[in-house]
């Protein structure tokens, strides 16, 4: 028997280029469906930065035209094999090497060209997989181009197509005039609602939802939750029309690269034969940043990028109050404006409890993960979250609202059974979230023996891919059976 062949389309991915978790599982999903049999290929815009760090050891594929609309270029493509899958990279200068990856006025030319610039690759190399599996909205086109540009092909027609959200707040709305300019196609498709959004508008999201086979989510209860107004935006209808299609399947999170006892980055490394040794990372952040050196204080930590999504607007509204307690914060992350400054403000007032380290750092963020105590996630939505997988598999319990992914992976502590692998809340009040805080405190303080058993169970969960993994190659079976 062949083996099924799956090509991931993506606009980020491991170990090349991350602003977030779609890098994390483009990075390791990949990596164990190759090792549960499959022969699986991701294709990635060449940015800049993979450029700088990379193209020295890249091999070269293939050049060939684009042409769609009022694209009319060459594309060059590269590869390189990691972990047994081959990443390829479309290379376009004037589209890709610039500073940022997101957030141009030309983004629907950009991942129009990537979206086509991939189905010309399968062409060049006459490679049709079995399954497309695009993420997001940088991809989700791909199954409407190869039904309708593209379907002259039979080997186009014949793949099937599995489409993923991860935020269905990021959907690629553009004005409708991009259904021609950057996608290659006509009007009509605007006309006959098909590719309409809003007024004078398309959404690539949209068509990805349409056009592929399955539309999945990172979670079960994201998948429920995107059908609802609340959390739908605006798209719940659509979703609707394909709720018999859709499917929630959890992150994992990769064993390799998150590994207590061996991470390089780590002062010490650390397991569940030697959890104290764990404290002696929360002593180096400590001095790091100029914190008073207290293995006893609890240290609250938090990797993110800092947006609305992740709640830190109910964070700054109470954090004076959450400072009160014999209590450090360790921030790592960027993002808006105000949720920074309120972190400057903080850090400058409460220089013995409060550090805020602001921007983007790989190894900071392992160190953080792995000195925390708590680790603070109060998301007003997640689709999945990878941050509260990687905090539970060191040891750091995290804290969160009950959203998403959050819901589906995060056991809150039940004081009565002693079970339980970090906190949560419900509400969307700062209060309800101080008020698990201040039990989360209480219970690290007076019931050591309650945490320590909650860390175990923790760093004993299962948050690998495997099971996940499983899933998806079910579902590519029973399309394309
Ligand atoms: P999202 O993708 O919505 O940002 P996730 O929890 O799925 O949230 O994934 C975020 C990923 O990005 C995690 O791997 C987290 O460790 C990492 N990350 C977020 N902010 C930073 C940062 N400032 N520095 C380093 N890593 C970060
Ligand atoms: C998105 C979501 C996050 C999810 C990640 C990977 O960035 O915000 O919840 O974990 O994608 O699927």
């Amino acid at each position: 028997m062949t083996k099924k062949s799956v090509l991931f389309v993506a606009s980020e991915g491991l170990p090349f280029i991350k602003t977030g978790g779609l890098a994390d599982v483009i990075g390791s999903l990949p990596k164990e469906l190759v090792h549960q049999g499959l022969d699986v290929r991701v294709v990635l815009p060449l940015y800049k930065k993979i450029a700088i760090n990379n193209h020295a050891d890249f091999d070269y594929v293939s050049s060939f035209d684009v042409r769609a609309g009022d694209i009319q270029s060459m594309a060059n493509v590269y590869s390189q094999v990691v972990d047994g899958v081959t990443f390829y990279f479309i290379e376009h200068r004037d589209f890709f090497e610039r500073d940022e990856l997101y957030g141009y006025d030309d983004d629907a030319m950009r991942f129009g060209f990537f979206q086509h610039a991939t189905c010309r690759l399968l062409e060049a190399l006459h490679f049709f997989p079995d399954v497309i599996h695009s993420h997001d909205w940088h991809a989700a086109a791909i199954p409407f181009l190869c039904r309708t540009f593209y379907s002259y092909r039979e080997e186009f027609r014949r793949i099937k197509h599995v489409f993923t959200i991860h935020n269905l707040a990021f959907q690629g709305i553009f004005h409708k005039q991009a259904l021609w300019s950057a996608l290659g196609m006509n009007y009509s498709y605007y006309l006959d609602g098909i590719a309409r959004f809003h007024d004078d508008c398309i959404s690539f999201m949209k068509l990805g939802i349409l056009y592929a086979d399955k539309v999945t989510t990172v979670s079960e209860t994201y998948a429920r939750e995107i059908l609802t107004e609340e959390f739908g935006e605006n798209m719940q209808h659509v979703l609707e029309l394909r709720r018999h299609d859709l499917v929630g399947i959890v992150n994992g999170i990769d064993y390799d690269s998150w590994d207590s006892q061996t991470d390089k980055l780590l002062v010490a490394n650390y397991g569940l034969a030697n959890l104290s040794d764990k404290k002696k990372n929360k002593l180096a952040l400590q001095a790091q940043f100029g914190l008073p050196q207290d293995e006893n204080v609890i240290l609250v930590g938090i990797v993110s990028r800092l947006t609305w999504q992740k709640g830190f607007y109910l964070l700054t509204e109470v954090l004076g109050h959450l400072l009160q307690a014999q209590v450090q914060f360790v921030i790592l992350g960027n993002g808006e404006t105000d949720i920074e400054n309120a972190f400057h403000h903080f850090k400058h007032a409460y220089p013995e409890k409060f550090a805020f380290y602001r921007g983007y750092n790989e190894p900071l963020a392992h160190q953080i993960y792995a000195a925390s105590d708590l680790f603070l996630m109060p998301s007003m939505f997640e689709p999945c979250g990878i941050s509260q997988l990687i905090s539970m598999h060191y040891g750091t319990l995290p804290l969160v609202r009950e959203t998403g992914g959050l819901v589906d992976t995060v056991t809150p502590y039940h004081i009565e059974t002693k079970e339980g692998t970090g906190f949560s809340f419900g509400g969307k009040n700062a209060y309800d979230m101080k008020q698990v805080y201040d039990f989360a405190l209480e219970t690290y303080y007076t019931r050591p023996a309650d945490w320590e058993t909650m860390v175990k169970e923790a760093m004993t969960r299962d948050f690998s891919w495997q099971a996940s993994a499983q899933k998806y190659i079910w579902l590519y079976e029973e399309i394309t059976a």
